[in-house]
């Protein structure tokens, strides 16, 4: 097994990454045994300018497209090749391959990060279908239909209707319209939204403020029109194939074999990926799209999630870090420790071993998956996931192990 671990060694930036090789002959640029460093940039985005569709969705936890970059051009890959990315956020893996050529997979299950990654990569359209299908949303214009359906979900305003009418008239078009178009609806909703200040600074309470149909209309509109310039930078790669789909990491059943993997799942700290994006969750919930599904039973299913499903017993196939840690939860004198935190994180390790199975089973014999991952802290108790990560993959039948870090200026090396 060869897995790449990235520590930082600023408190507030315990970045931890991993990278698998599941066979010797891994094609992947990191010398192992070397003390050789090489620089990469960080993992995260928030250190960097989020530019052209990358900016389309501030995602709390994405990829810098530099970073993701950087590692694709280590590894050997072309046209024929599939990356794939199990957590794919709101698509920074997906669209960097799409860019650089490279054939990509990716799955979500947050309904706005799925929207907003499948709208990044809609480079197969063209101005005048989405120009035409705009007018269909045009308050005047809309279906009559729509208004009737939105009426049975009164919004808090007319543009809040108008947004649900329009988002039922999207849902009748097909292919890569529907998330581009949704996407644009959800930053309207976004945009026509008051509030954001809250106790959590990742789970703002943002409601939809009084405004006009023909209001929302033409915020849509605009932003349509800077999107499209957008996405016709990207032409020339419009027919390489990237697709993030709606699905579970957890019970996922590859039918592909990837070349490599780069992800980054949750981490153990809590943050509410769903109730991050409450407000768009909801709209496009209440359409039914992608799923029919109430929030709160979408956020049982997320990795990491603070609400308690059937809790799973220990699996030894998790490794010795995770028990330990198990075990010092449960004899921790804080509050709720033992009934409360003990389920989250049994969840937890269930769900990510799980993952990592299936993405074992994901990879070719060759194949090489690169994960970022972030320790988390239980009270003054360390979880130090980058080893748990190491100990389930080597248990799942990953070979070789090297180390990554990412050195203090922010920067990342390996050796
Ligand atoms: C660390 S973020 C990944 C961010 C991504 N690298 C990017 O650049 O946007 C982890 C993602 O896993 C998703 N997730 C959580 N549970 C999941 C599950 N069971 N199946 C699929 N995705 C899940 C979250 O919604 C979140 O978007």
């Amino acid at each position: 097994m060869n897995s790449t671990l990235v520590q930082v060694p600023h408190a507030s930036e315990i970045v931890v990454k991993t990278e698998i090789r599941v066979k010797d002959n891994a094609n992947f640029d990191f010398p192992s045994q070397s003390s050789a460093f090489r620089t990469i940039p960080q993992a995260k985005s928030s250190r960097h300018r989020l530019d052209g569709v990358h900016a389309w969705l501030p995602y709390y936890a994405g990829f810098s497209s530099d970073f993701v970059s950087s590692i694709l051009n280590r590894l050997s890959l072309d046209a024929s090749s599939i990356v794939f990315d199990p957590f794919a956020g709101c698509g920074t893996t997906n669209v960097v391959c799409k860019s650089l050529s490279v054939p990509s997979i990716g799955l979500e299950l947050n309904p706005v990060a799925y929207v907003a990654a499948n709208a990044k990569l809609a480079w197969d359209l063209d101005r005048s279908e989405i120009v035409q299908e705009l007018k269909k949303l045009n308050p005047t214009k809309l279906e009559a239909r729509n208004w009737i359906q939105a009426q049975d979900q009164r919004g808090p305003s007319e543009a809040f209707d108008y947004l649900f009418s329009a988002g039922h008239e999207i849902l009748q078009s097909h292919g890569s319209i529907r998330c581009f178009l949704l996407a644009i609806a959800v930053e309207t909703l976004r945009k026509l939204s008051v509030g954001g200040e809250s106790t959590n600074p990742t789970w703002p309470k943002l409601e939809p403020k009084s405004a006009k149909a023909k209001t929302a209309y033409r915020v849509f509109s605009k932003i349509v029109s800077e999107r499209v310039t957008q996405i016709e930078k990207h032409r020339a790669n419009a027919s390489c194939r990237a697709e993030v789909l709606y699905a579970d990491a957890v019970g996922f059943d590859p039918d592909f074999k990837a070349d490599a993997v780069l992800t980054s799942p949750p981490y153990l700290n809590r943050l509410d990926y769903v109730m991050n994006f409450a407000l768009e969750n909801s709209y496009l919930l209440k359409l039914g799209f992608p799923v029919a599904m109430s929030i709160d039973e979408l956020r049982g299913k997320m990795i990491g999630t603070v609400k308690i499903g059937d809790v799973p017993s220990t699996s030894s196939e998790w490794g010795g870090t995770s028990k330990e840690v198990l075990e010092g939860i449960k004899i921790h004198p804080s509050r709720a420790a033992e009934t409360y935190y003990l389920k989250t994180v049994l969840q937890y390790f269930d769900r990510l071993h799980k993952c990592i199975c299936m993405v074992g089973r994901s990879l070719k014999n060759d194949g090489v998956c690169l994960m970022v991952v972030r320790s988390s802290y239980f009270k003054d108790m360390e979880v130090p996931l980058a080893l748990i990560v190491e100990e389930m993959a080597a248990n799942a039948g990953f070979k070789e192990i090297s180390l990554v870090r990412e050195d203090g200026s922010g920067s990342t090396t390996s050796h």
